[in-house]
């Protein structure tokens, strides 16, 4: 019985980070392979879609939080929409994410 209730705690804190979608995680499975680990976007696939360098604070400047989570949700040039992917939360939890990339 002991036994049984740590395993179930355990399982709980291991599931906890992605209940909570975890942003830094969502990032790096959906986004980083474009926009780079560091948002800089430096990919193969980030300099064949032309992704902006988010670490830019002139780039950061040039789009809205608003415009930033409609482009996540529905896509902007070669970057698909993530709406049936993530969850709003989730999409909204990116957008303060990209933000931190601002140097
Ligand atoms: C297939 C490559 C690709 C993937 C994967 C991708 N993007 Fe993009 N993203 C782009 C391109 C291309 C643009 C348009 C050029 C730019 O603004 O950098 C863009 C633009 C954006 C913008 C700026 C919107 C604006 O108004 O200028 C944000 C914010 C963004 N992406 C976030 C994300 C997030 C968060 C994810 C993962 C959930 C993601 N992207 C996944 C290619 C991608």
């Amino acid at each position: 019985m002991k036994m049984k209730m740590s395993l179930v705690s355990i399982a709980c804190l291991l599931a906890a980070p992605l209940a909570f979608g975890d942003a830094a995680e969502v990032y790096a499975k959906n986004c980083a392979s474009c926009h780079a680990k560091d948002g800089t976007g430096n990919t193969v696939m980030g300099k064949k879609s032309k992704v902006k360098d988010y670490t830019d604070a002139k780039v950061q400047a040039s789009f809205t939080d608003a415009e930033a989570l409609k482009a996540i949700l529905e896509g902007k040039d070669k970057m698909k929409g993530y709406k049936d992917k993530i969850t709003a939360e989730e999409a909204a939890a990116q957008v303060k994410f990209i933000r931190a990339f601002k140097k």
